[in-house]
């Protein structure tokens, strides 16, 4: 079985997802470690309460962003995963942090990359009045959600939605890719050469797959 190593922030609403994924025996993985950069994300609960070995690295602990980054390095090296899922994980990471684990780092993100990299994504979708939105899964790449993208889900934006409602939107569509992304890539299916992302052995479009 694939080994997956989750990093999160927060809630852990797409680390649920992964869980419950597998527990139904509908995702051939393992999560061997869940890691995340503050104490009380309820993510970690969430891992606690599926049996899953989990801990915090606390950043504010660390002098600055390549301490910080190469503990993280050291933290995940040992449970020597086979990918390393971002799953809410809202650090940026260093280059040299993204290079020791390339073709094996994946993210999700709150936008039909490449628009909206960064933070505030629904708001800003809102704001410039788009009449769709929705959610990427790619490769990680040193540029901050720049990476290929394998997979995308569009919503619609409807008049008078509120940031909160559109995420809500988006997030029922998140819980539905990450899992199978995660299918693609334990099923040998999933790579990234060239930085593009190959799905048995197609390049996929820049949108990624449809
Ligand atoms: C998700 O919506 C994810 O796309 C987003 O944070 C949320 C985490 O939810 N990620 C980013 O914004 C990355 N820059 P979760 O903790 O419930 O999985």
């Amino acid at each position: 079985v694939t080994k997956l190593c989750v990093l999160i922030s927060g809630n852990g609403s797409n680390l649920q997802a992964i869980i419950d994924e597998i527990e139904a025996e509908r995702l051939p993985a393992k999560i061997v470690g869940v890691i995340s950069n503050r104490p009380n994300a309820f993510g970690l609960e969430r891992a606690k309460n599926a049996g899953i070995p989990a801990i915090c690295l606390d950043h504010t602990r660390y002098e600055d962003r390549v301490d910080y980054d190469a503990a993280l390095q050291g933290a995940i090296e040992e449970l020597q995963p086979d990918v390393i899922v971002l799953a809410g994980f809202m650090r940026i990471l260093t280059p040299e942090f993204v290079n020791a684990f390339t073709g094996k780092l994946l993210n999700i993100h709150p936008s039909l990359l490449p628009k909206y990299k960064g933070l505030n994504t629904h708001q800003r979708a809102i704001d410039n009045g788009d009449k769709e939105h929705g959610v990427s899964v790619h490769f990680v790449t040193p540029e901050l959600d720049g990476g290929p993208v394998i997979i995308q889900s569009r919503v619609p934006v409807f008049e008078g939605d509120s940031a909160v409602e559109l995420a809500e939107r988006v997030q029922e569509q998140e819980r539905r890719l990450y899992p199978l992304v995660l299918s693609w890539f334990s099923a040998g299916r999933l790579t990234m050469r060239n930085n593009r992302a190959i799905l048995d052995e197609q390049e996929l479009p820049e949108s990624g797959y449809a």
